[in-house]
């Protein structure tokens, strides 16, 4: 059991040692200060700047507009109001695919930012960033399966490692990270008996979005947990919370009693 008081920061060391004892890991994107406080009262471990960003936040239909200027300004909002959680910070598209020296710069930024890690997309293919990060003294987590930085490659948000192939490819990958030494990795969209299998394969934590129970942690956007993001949401969307009706309800009442004249009232004004 790691034992943390409170006010404790979780730490990358303290979120391995989680897995090796057993202590599943609750992560949530997050993107602004009021957030980052609400899910430090909530006891969230880790708080992911995601590059989602640009889907739930800025408006965009992929993540890949994103630049290195939106996350370390993200960041640093987040980490503001960030007290316990680890803060990692997603790498956005071309910030680390051009050359090392780019992604230890960009990455950089990020720390600069705030955030105590970086996260990026890809599997062995990203060894000469990831050495070139870790020399930079950058934790690294990594993210396998269903990358959204790849949509046009994927042809799609679509379920990745169905086939044998491609299995093989993502076990083989996470066990590359491991090796080059990545903290933990995200697994998204991929079927639930292949992220048991990597779970098992790496001692590192895996952390689940679309990938089942046998995940060593779970990540949501926070927007899909809270009702916020539009319908239809992705089957491994659990919304825990229906702030979209909430936020329209509550901006109906007041511009009825705007315009009737019910507000504001006597209570609500300065007397003399
Ligand atoms: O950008 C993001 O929010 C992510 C998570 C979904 C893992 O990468």
């Amino acid at each position: 059991m790691v034992e943390k008081s409170k006010m404790d920061r979780l730490t990358v060391p303290l979120l391995q040692a989680m897995k090796k004892g057993r202590q599943r890991i609750a992560a949530l994107t997050c993107y602004d200060y009021t957030t980052a406080r609400l899910l430090n009262e909530a006891g969230i471990d880790l708080l992911l700047v995601g590059d989602s960003l640009g889907m739930v936040k800025l408006g965009y239909e992929s993540t890949l507009p994103v630049t290195v200027d939106d996350m370390a300004y993200h960041t640093q909002i987040v980490a503001r109001g960030n007290q316990r959680a680890l803060l990692v910070a997603d790498m956005p598209y071309l910030s680390y695919h051009a050359s090392v020296e780019e992604a230890v710069r960009n990455s950089g930024w990020m720390l600069k930012a705030g955030a105590q890690a970086v996260k990026i997309e890809g599997g062995v293919e990203m060894a000469p960033i990831i050495r070139a990060l870790l020399a930079a003294k950058i934790p690294v987590m990594g993210h396998l399966g269903m990358t959204p930085q790849s949509v046009n490659i994927f042809g799609g948000f679509k379920v990745q490692g169905r086939e044998r192939a491609a299995r093989q490819r993502l076990l083989k990958d996470a066990k590359a990270l491991e090796k080059l030494g990545v903290f933990a990795i995200v697994l998204e969209c991929i079927p639930s008996s292949l992220a048991r299998q990597i779970t098992r394969a790496v001692s590192i934590p895996t952390i689940g979005i679309g990938a089942g129970i046998a995940c060593d942690g779970q990540v949501l956007v926070i927007d899909d947990l809270l009702g916020l993001s539009p319908e239809p949401r992705p089957r491994f969307v659990k919304t825990y919370a229906n702030v979209r009706e909430t936020i329209r309800q509550a901006a109906g009442r007041y511009r009825e009693e705007v315009r009737s004249g019910r507000f504001p009232d006597a209570s609500h004004s300065y007397g003399e």
